[in-house]
């Protein structure tokens, strides 16, 4: 089934939902998004995901004029729009949700004076997730050259639609067959993949990269972090070299929409055993029966 789309309130279908090309959103890629899916028709640390929606604003010095409990309305509106649409059976299919704040439409200038109101579109369709193989057995990633922005720049915490960084970083993994990329930042350390964040599993301990290596603060990463020691690992930040990946025991990614995704091969080399880790099924299953606890609207 197609995606319905809430643009500034008019739901429509996905030929039908426009946006003015003078948006500067559209224009100059200034706007700020946030994904996350449903879990029996909740979404899991949908809070968080509107902290971080703020932050990003902040961040561009983007306000957002609506409390958080319109923009939930809003998106459960446009699900039951969704739903409404479809056969029967589909009202309890879960859904993909991308919420995008845009500056707005206004003048061909950069001057943010011209644009008196953001845009707010929340997209919405059917979840489609991965096939079970990718937790099963794991993917290829590869490290490629392309460097994260540097924080001083287009800082990688603003969860941003510009997302030409990560646009090239993708399409060089792609062309190497890889499931996602890995990318450095200018100091040469592991930052983060393309779509999602990157973990390492040495020892027993789980390493993630710190904030300051220039990197999206993943609510999954935080969950992760958050929920370790109740696998009974330990695990924590750490600055990550090309050589500490390449010789980790276990690797996984992270994101909302993906949970967690076993890393078993970085271009030609194989992770550990070359198959998922414990750890890394340890926290995967952990994982999933947190969301059923936690995914709720507020
Ligand atoms: N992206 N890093 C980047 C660059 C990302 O785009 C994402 C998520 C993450 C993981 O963040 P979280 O755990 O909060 O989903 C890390 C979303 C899912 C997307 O663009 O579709």
């Amino acid at each position: 089934m197609a995606a319905v789309i809430n643009v500034n309130g008019r739901i429509n279908n996905e030929r039908d939902a426009v946006i003015s090309v003078l948006d500067h959103g559209f224009l100059y890629g200034e706007g700020i998004y946030e994904v996350v899916r449903t879990y029996g028709g909740r979404p899991f640390l949908f809070d968080r995901h509107l902290r971080r929606l703020r932050r990003s604003g902040l961040m561009i010095a983007l306000h957002l004029p609506f409390t958080d409990a319109e923009l939930a309305a809003r998106v459960r509106d446009t699900i039951a729009a969704l739903h409404g649409r479809g056969p029967r059976a589909a009202r309890h299919e879960d859904v993909y949700v991308r919420i995008l704040v845009t500056r707005g439409v206004g003048e061909l200038s950069y001057d943010p004076a011209s644009c008196p109101t953001p845009s707010l579109v929340i997209i919405v369709k059917p979840f489609v997730g991965h096939p079970p193989e990718v937790y099963e057995r794991g993917v290829k990633v590869a490290l490629v050259p392309i460097v994260r922005n540097h924080p001083s720049s287009v800082n990688p915490l603003i969860k941003s639609n510009n997302l030409l960084n990560n646009v090239l970083a993708a399409q060089e993994a792609f062309r190497r067959g890889a499931f996602d990329a890995i990318m450095r930042n200018h100091r040469g350390e592991i930052a983060e993949c393309s779509i999602s964040n990157l973990f390492i599993v040495k020892n027993g301990t789980v390493l993630t990269p710190p904030l300051e290596a220039g990197l999206l603060a993943g609510i999954t990463r935080e969950f992760v972090l958050e929920m370790a020691p109740e696998a009974g690992v330990t695990a924590g930040e750490a600055a990550l070299r090309d050589a500490d990946l390449l010789g980790a025991d276990e690797s996984f990614l992270t994101s909302s929409t993906q949970e967690i995704v076993p890393i078993v091969q970085v271009d030609d080399t194989p992770i550990g055993s070359g198959r998922p880790g414990p750890i890394t099924r340890k926290l995967q299953a952990l994982y999933r029966r947190k969301i059923q606890g936690l995914a709720r609207w507020d």
